[in-house]
């Protein structure tokens, strides 16, 4: 199974994701500026993966620093989320570790580390809940029959814990026998899908394609898959989904085709604060990413690149936002939402 994130005698153990899938290799996380470079810097990297990461991260400040009062901790917490703005997953386990202190500085690390781990323990359990929705959902409208599915970007294990939001609707249905195809985009520009979704398919020997984004007319006008899922980083009230630079452009072209477009995302994606995506702020990402490949540069010297790593997808274009709370299915509005993510 593959392990993103160990904690293991108080040190914090990421596999460097942006090493993947040539070589595995963990770098120690030891205090919290190392967590918040391991954010920023992609080591880790998935809307739920850096949520816990920060959660240990702050773990690590308080055994590094056990006279801090509410004021430090608040400190560290807001440093932590400026790490990466888009997913709400982060601000959203901070704030948890900070109310912890609120309650009481009493134990408080003994706390955090109970908390977090019981955190980490409850994604599996969850993922499951999601994927075995998702499930239902395709057999009301597909049938028994093997599926050809889609996603974009990587939502498995390695960006959410065991088994995954997305990737995890696919490798649940899989393990069933009840995929016949996986097209994973390949995401440009950080390559997510053809390094990272490639490599977790590879693992569970769930047969599949790496596509380029440019193929999503043919893929869809040529009827080759039936479903597609993807994860958020942040869904606000009225159910529009920030999720990776690409997603959009799929929800919008799988909508002309007919094809349903799911998104799968624990309540921790939810930012009931927001209340549409236009609130929502979108992360500008280093133009290098684009510029260059494998450490050389591929664009005219002269060149600039705009690099934003997420986009809106509009509720319109969604045919359903499945958490491990329920399915919320088309037309989506603040109302439908609500019911389900309150409940
Ligand atoms: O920039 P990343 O790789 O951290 O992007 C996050 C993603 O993998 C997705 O957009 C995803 O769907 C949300 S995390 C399951």
């Amino acid at each position: 199974m593959i392990k993103p994130l160990i904690w293991e005698n108080d040190i914090l153990k990421l596999i460097d994701q942006r090493k993947l899938p040539l070589s595995e290799e963990y770098v120690d996380i030891t205090n919290l500026e190392e967590c918040f470079d391991s954010i920023k810097d992609m080591i880790v990297r998935g809307a739920p993966l850096i949520g816990f990461t920060a959660l240990w991260g702050m773990v690590l400040d308080i055994k590094n620093n056990p006279n801090y009062g509410i004021d430090e901790i608040t400190k560290s917490a807001d440093y932590l989320k400026t790490a990466r703005p888009t997913a709400v997953n982060l601000a959203y386990e901070v704030d948890r570790a900070v109310d912890l202190a609120k309650d009481s500085l009493d134990t408080y690390e003994q706390r955090l580390r109970i908390f977090a781990q019981d955190q980490m323990d409850l994604l599996y359990e969850n993922n499951l809940t999601m994927a075995k929705i998702a499930q239902k959902d395709l057999e009301s409208r597909f049938g028994d029959k093997k599926l050809r599915l889609m996603t974009l970007c990587n939502t498995g294990a390695l960006a959410c814990g065991p088994m995954g939001t997305a990737l995890g609707v696919i490798s649940h249905l899989a393990s069933q026998g009840k995929v016949e195809m996986v097209y994973a985009s390949e995401t440009r520009p950080y390559l997510q899908g053809g390094r990272l979704t490639a490599y977790e398919l590879c693992k569970e020997n769930i047969p599949h394609k790496i596509t380029v984004e440019g193929a999503f007319s043919y893929i869809l006008e040529n009827k080759l898959v039936d479903a597609i899922f993807i994860g958020a980083d942040r869904i606000v009230r009225n159910g529009d989904t920030a999720n990776k630079i690409g997603s959009s452009t799929l929800a919008i072209v799988a909508k002309y085709y007919g094809v349903p477009f799911y998104v799968v995302a624990p309540t921790s994606s939810f930012d009931l604060d927001s209340r549409t995506g236009d609130e929502i702020e979108i992360e500008l990402r280093p133009e290098e990413e684009i510029l260059s490949a494998l450490d050389s540069r591929i664009a005219p010297k002269e060149s600039k690149a705009l690099n934003p790593s997420f986009d809106v997808t509009r509720a319109r274009n969604i045919a359903g936002i499945i958490c491990e709370k329920g399915l919320i299915q088309d037309p989506i509005s603040t109302e439908s939402l609500l019911k389900v993510v309150e409940s």
